[in-house]
């Protein structure tokens, strides 16, 4: 009995390590309805299956991809079968009985049911560029989303935030690489396939780099335009200066005049006083 038990327990410990043992199908990608992969291992006699799972269904084997020995399969049965196309895929390899793990497919390029974000960066942020006018928002209104997984390079993707557009993610680490995909839900449900996985950069703000370039710039510009026209200036018009900067003004003729008039009319003794005019006023007056 005890053996019995000790054999099961040898056996699926087995079966585990085999499993992890057979490495999974990699670098899945769907494109035009072709589904196309990288070898497992360089072992021989290592067959595929690929199966699909489109809404409420369990996942499926494709017929004409089951233990197949290429590395592809035409999945265009699926425009049909599949609401809108919109189905799941993933991969598994087999050998010698032993299974890998399944692995899920993913697309490059958009379509009815896969996103196409576009990634861009500036200092501490990244923002994810989605449209909000798709074919399932057609049909599902709000209800249908996109589904965001985000996480540094090298360390597995989370699931960060249903989106129905663009979204901005802040406070990240400069120098740093990020990866974002992107597939759709539908009442949170996952319809279609992901995007492939897209790192990117996030840039350092130079604040120094930046301070340079600005002070660069304004030293060329006074080296180019200021000195120059001050050279110019104190050249050729400097007698316009020096009459600038000296006595205010010369008197105009009129005023000239006004003023030898002036000079003319001025009572020459107190007698001619101007008590004359004032009487010649006050007649008319009357
Ligand atoms: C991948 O496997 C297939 C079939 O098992 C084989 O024909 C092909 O040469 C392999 N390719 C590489 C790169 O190992
Ligand atoms: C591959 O499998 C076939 C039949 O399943 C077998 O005849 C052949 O010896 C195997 N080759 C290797 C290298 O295991
Ligand atoms: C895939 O299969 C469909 C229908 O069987 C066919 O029309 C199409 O040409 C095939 N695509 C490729 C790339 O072989
Ligand atoms: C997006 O909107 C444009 C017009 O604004 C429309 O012509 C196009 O069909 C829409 N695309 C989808 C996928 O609904």
């Amino acid at each position: 009995m005890r053996i019995l038990i000790l054999l099961l327990c040898f056996k699926a410990f087995d079966q585990a390590l085999s499993k992890a043992w057979l490495p999974p199908p990699q670098n899945i990608h769907f494109d035009s309805w072709q589904l196309t992969w990288t070898n497992a291992t360089k072992d021989t006699n290592v067959s595929y299956t690929v199966e699909y799972k489109s809404s409420n269904i369990d996942w499926e084997v494709v017929p004409a991809c089951d233990h197949i020995t290429v590395n592809s399969c035409n999945v265009s049965f699926m425009k049909a079968s599949a609401e809108h196309g919109c189905a799941m895929l993933r991969v598994q390899a087999e050998r010698h009985g032993l299974t890998s793990i399944p692995v899920e497919a993913c697309s490059i390029h958009g379509d009815t049911c896969i996103p196409e974000p576009h990634l861009t960066t500036r200092p501490g942020s990244m923002t994810i560029h989605l449209s909000r006018n798709h074919s399932l928002a057609v049909d599902y209104a709000d209800h249908a989303k996109h589904m965001v997984y985000f996480g540094r390079e090298g360390q597995p993707l989370e699931e960060y935030k249903a989106a129905s557009s663009s979204v901005t993610i802040n406070d990240l680490e400069e120098g740093q690489r990020y990866c974002v995909k992107v597939e759709y839900i539908v009442y949170y449900e996952p319809k279609g396939l992901a995007s492939c996985v897209q790192c990117e950069l996030i840039p350092v703000a130079d604040s120094k780099h930046t301070a340079k370039i600005i002070a660069g710039v304004v030293a060329i510009l006074v080296l180019v335009v200021v000195v120059p026209i001050t050279a110019y200036i104190l050249i050729f018009h400097s007698k316009k200066i020096k009459q600038c900067l000296g006595p205010p003004y010369e008197m105009p003729e009129v005023l000239e005049q006004f003023h030898e008039q002036y000079i003319t009319l001025m009572p020459s003794s107190p007698s001619d006083e101007p008590c004359n005019v004032i009487t010649s006023i006050t007649s008319t007056a009357q």
